[in-house]
């Protein structure tokens, strides 16, 4: 695939289904990721990789992330929520990793985790994979950061669903004016 067409055709595909993207494919997205701009070469970002029964195990620490903020949940509640990560094969977890630097704000080194993210979502739709991005209150629950064993400095940015894409939508062309203006300076 020619890059300005993956550019201007990527999509997300929330139905996934098996198999995983195997170690080859994987390499390519790691790489791909490592390329993500990168004030000061901190590489602020890591990943953690989960398939097959560690899926279960990331639906059972929801569980009981779930159930510490509220003990009333009832079973049907508890299998949805122990079901989400079975939404797709393989999650990758990008973990944002921030050090103090006297140059490079939280922020920034926040948005390369965030580059690196999409960096892995444009590789794996190079190659025919499906991939989502997914969020959600889990991402920011201290039983979930500990479970996937994350540090004080750490926090969790995405959990990217791999696949096989079930449908892959197409795209419709957007307006580039709803987004781009010229300079208006005020000097004030
Ligand atoms: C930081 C971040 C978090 C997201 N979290 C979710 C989520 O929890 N659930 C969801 O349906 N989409 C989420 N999305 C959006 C999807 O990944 C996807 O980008 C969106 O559905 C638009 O589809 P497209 O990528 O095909 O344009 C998130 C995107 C980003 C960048």
């Amino acid at each position: 695939m020619q890059a300005i067409e993956l550019l201007h055709n990527r999509v997300s595909s929330a139905r996934l289904e098996s198999p995983a993207p195997n170690a080859e494919q994987l390499e390519v997205m790691y790489q791909a990721a490592a390329r993500a701009p990168d004030h000061a070469l901190l590489r602020p970002w890591r990943l953690i990789v989960l398939e097959n029964e560690q899926l279960v195990a990331l639906g059972e620490v929801f569980v009981q992330a779930n159930l510490a903020k509220n003990s009333e949940l009832n079973a049907l509640q508890l299998q949805k929520i122990a079901a989400k990560p079975l939404r797709a094969p393989m999650i990758i977890t990008v973990v944002a990793h921030i050090t103090e630097h006297p140059k490079v704000p939280e922020l920034e080194q926040l948005i390369t985790a965030g580059c690196a993210a999409h960096a892995i979502e444009l590789a794996a739709f190079a190659q025919g994979l499906g991939a989502m991005w997914r969020s959600g209150g889990m991402m920011f629950d201290n039983k979930v950061k500990q479970g996937l064993g994350l540090a004080e400095n750490e926090q969790i940015i995405g959990f990217l669903y791999l696949g096989k894409s079930v449908k892959v939508r197409q795209v419709t062309p957007v307006d580039s004016a709803d987004f781009v203006s010229t300079a208006k300076i005020l000097n004030t």
